[in-house]
């Protein structure tokens, strides 16, 4: 694992929110909702589950909300209690602090002289920078916010699960040191969730750092900034004053503690359902006054946000079939009051134990080299305060996705992604062996230990029932058979023509997939060892552990694995794979019990698409001899070229298609360093090193024997 060093760097900050643009676009929305509401008579929306707790102890708070005035929520009295009392810090008094920091003062300094410009005027720039960032959190403006919220989610979701007890300690952990909330991001709609939680518990609303509204919306951006949203540029490159002015900000705010502070770790919103490998640069900026031993602890909160259904789950396989940011589906959504009518299941919102960092990093760190330089002036981190930030930020993207709650239909999702596809197209799927198949996976499931959100009062039928009804946008029962349900845009007279038929399919089975992905990583430790023995066909425990490493670098933009850990995923597969039957395991051997074939077969199923598309790619770089390329033309040939495959039957998935995995492979071969990044070039132009790409299609498809991975000078490889 080499990317401790590389991803700190400054430019990967800068994925930083792009989504929190969109966040600006989605209050928009919520705004034009709340219009809409106030002329449509309401569907009045039965809470899913009596009672006020569930067996994970949740608690609906909407049920409240239900039957009381949204204006007195909104108008309730607020009564927080911040670190050590706090006293709430104004935007001009924060402000303040940052400009004059010795910090500050010390870069300006430099800038000036580098520069040769006068500190004056460099002073005004830093200003300036401040101005565009500061957030401005008002009462007031959580109060409308909570009031609009409350309208809307009533009018979207069934329920709004919360785990008091995760509050209650966040609630505890709010007065002894200073908090950082890091919630998961899947949908528009998260953005000031937990403000509006918070706000419910008499707990001290968040400042959240957001990326820059699009120009034009000032509004909207002066809504969320008095909501206490933040904003960063998405491009800051190498921008010293810039960096300056940030850091000390975020510090700021750390070390007086007046507020919790919300980032997102994986820096944007999850397109895929799934865990995104975590951004390093802010969390590294929230952890520093701890290092320098500013604040004595500092405390970690993962937050994990799960829905049954997404708002925006057609637009999200759109986007990844490279259909243009749709500026008609953009207004598609907004048009489709549709959107209104529609039942969008529970939210649940996880708050995980708090963590100190002082316990998690004890060992980690040597505060004493950081006591050598006055606290003030600007310093290189160390190696070892760099490892520990990205070893942190994994953990924590690992404890957002064992808190996440996995839903019946995800379930379902993961079993209908692997019937071929034209039984989902045409013959469609006996709903009874779905069913029973169902039945079956959720005993793995929760054997591997995950949370499963299952209502135990209910049949498991009904369950499956109400989960198909509440997803009839991607599938529907008709005559005891499940089939997918393709989108044809109505107003088309015209026949289809292959590549839109492609298209149209597509589109559903990754709806398909995304919600397959919501349960991804509770399989994918041992699915990887179940690859493994499916591929080498060895049952050497030591050549299995060889080619699950493999399998984890090729796959290290897929699935989040915590940097050097390595043999503890191993581990954690065998465990998993010995507990429910499968397999037996001496210290040399592994072998596949009688009633393990069934669990292995699911398990090797659910990666194949990702071999296959792998496969796919690796076989275009490495036959067509392609030496260059950029990724403007990647995606689109891979496209193509991934289309007539399927046309041709000789590729089964569409998940190929998908950009979001085009753009893993090239991540993942460039940190295996068989891609290589041309530097001074413009356009992100790559070098390809044809001869490594087909050794690692030929690792892949088992052509090398695991024997032959060790003897070769490069450890991994
Ligand atoms: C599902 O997750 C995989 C794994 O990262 C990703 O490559 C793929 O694009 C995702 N699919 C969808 C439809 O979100
Ligand atoms: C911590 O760093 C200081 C200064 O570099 C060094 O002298 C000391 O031995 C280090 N301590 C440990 C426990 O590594």
């Amino acid at each position: 694992m080499k990317n401790t060093v590389r991803d700190s760097s400054a430019s990967l900050l800068l994925g930083l929110f792009s989504s929190a643009a969109l966040a600006a676009f989605f209050l928009c929305f919520l705004l034009y909702l709340l219009w809409r509401l106030s002329f449509s008579a309401s569907p009045h929306r039965e809470p899913r589950r009596a009672g006020l707790e569930d067996e994970e102890g949740f608690v609906d708070i909407l049920e409240e909300r239900r039957r009381s005035t949204d204006l007195g929520h909104a108008l309730r009295t607020f009564n927080p209690h911040p670190y050590k009392g706090a006293s709430p810090c104004s935007m001009a008094e924060l402000n303040k602090a940052v400009l004059e920091s010795q910090y500050l003062r010390y870069v300006v300094k430099e800038i000036a002289r580098d520069t040769g410009s006068s500190e004056e005027e460099v002073r005004e720039d830093a200003c300036g920078i401040l101005e565009e960032m500061s957030q401005n959190l008002q009462m007031s403006c959580i109060r409308l916010m909570a009031y609009t919220f409350t309208k809307v989610f009533k009018r979207l979701f069934s329920n709004i699960f919360v785990n008091m007890e995760g509050l209650n300690k966040l609630q505890q952990a709010i007065q002894d040191s200073p908090v950082i909330l890091m919630p998961n991001h899947r949908s528009y709609v998260d953005f000031l969730v937990i403000s509006y939680i918070l706000f419910t518990y008499d707990i001290p609303v968040p400042v959240i750092a957001a990326g820059i509204p699009l120009a034009g919306m000032k509004i909207v951006g002066e809504i969320l900034r008095r909501s206490g949203a933040f904003f960063i540029r998405r491009a800051i490159g190498s921008d010293r004053l810039y960096w300056a002015v940030l850091s000390e900000y975020v510090k700021a705010i750390v070390r007086r503690g007046y507020a919790p502070l919300e980032f997102y770790v994986e820096g944007y919103r999850s397109r895929t359902l799934k865990s995104l490998k975590p951004k390093l640069g802010m969390m590294h900026m929230v952890l520093e006054p701890y290092f320098k031993g500013e604040v004595f602890d500092i405390t970690l909160v993962p937050i994990s946000i799960s829905y049954d259904r997404l708002l925006e789950e057609s637009l999200l396989a759109q986007e990844l079939l490279g259909v243009p940011k749709p500026k008609e589906s953009t207004m598609g959504l907004l048009k489709a009051s549709k959107v209104l009518q529609e039942d969008y299941g529970s939210m649940h919102v996880n708050f995980g134990r708090p963590l100190s960092v002082r316990a998690l990093c004890q060992g980690k760190i040597n505060h004493s080299q950081y006591n050598l330089i006055p606290r003030d002036l600007p310093q290189k981190p160390t190696a070892e305060a760099q490892a520990c930030v990205n070893w942190l930020s994994h953990l924590m993207v690992r404890i957002q996705e064992e808190g996440s709650l996995i839903s019946p239909w995800s379930l379902m999702a993961c079993l209908l992604l692997q019937a071929p596809i034209t039984v989902l197209t045409e013959d469609g799927l006996v709903w009874h062996q779905l069913t029973e198949k169902t039945i079956w996976l959720k005993k793995l499931v929760l054997d591997f230990g995950a949370h499963l959100n299952w209502p135990g009062q209910v049949p498991d039928s009904d369950v499956m029932l109400s989960s198909l009804a509440l997803h009839h946008s991607v599938v529907n029962r008709k005559g005891g058979r499940v089939y997918l349900v393709q989108e044809k845009e109505p107003a088309r007279k015209h026949p289809v023509s292959p590549e839109e038929g492609v298209h149209i399919t597509a589109a559903a089975v990754l709806m398909l997939a995304s919600y397959r992905n919501q349960s991804l990583h509770v399989f994918v430790r041992p699915a990887l060892l179940a690859t493994a023995m499916h591929i080498t066909k060895s049952s050497q425990r030591d050549e299995l552990f060889t080619f699950f490493c493999f399998l984890q670098d090729v796959f290290s933009f897929e699935f989040i694995f915590i940097p050097d850990e390595s043999s503890q995923d191993f581990q954690e597969a065998c465990f998993l794979l010995k507990k429910c039957g499968a397999l037996h395991i001496t210290t040399q051997k592994v072998t596949v019990s009688e009633a393990g074939m069934e669990v292995l077969s699911f398990l090797q199923a659910l990666l194949q698409p990702f071999i296959d598309s792998y496969q796919v790619m690796f076989n275009y770089l490495s036959e067509e001899g392609v030496h260059m390329l950029t990724e403007r033309e990647f995606l689109p040939t891979v496209r193509n070229l991934a289309s007539k495959l399927i046309m041709s039957g000789d590729l089964g998935t569409y998940e190929a298609l998908s950009s979001d995995t085009q753009k893993n492979v090239l991540s993942a071969l460039r940190s295996l360093e068989a891609v290589t990044k041309l530097s001074g070039s413009k356009e992100n132009e790559y070098k390809v090193n044809t001869e490594a790409v087909r050794r690692i299609g030929d690792i892949l498809s088992g052509k090398i024997p695991p024997q032959m991975l060790r003897t070769t000078p490069d450890a991994r490889l």
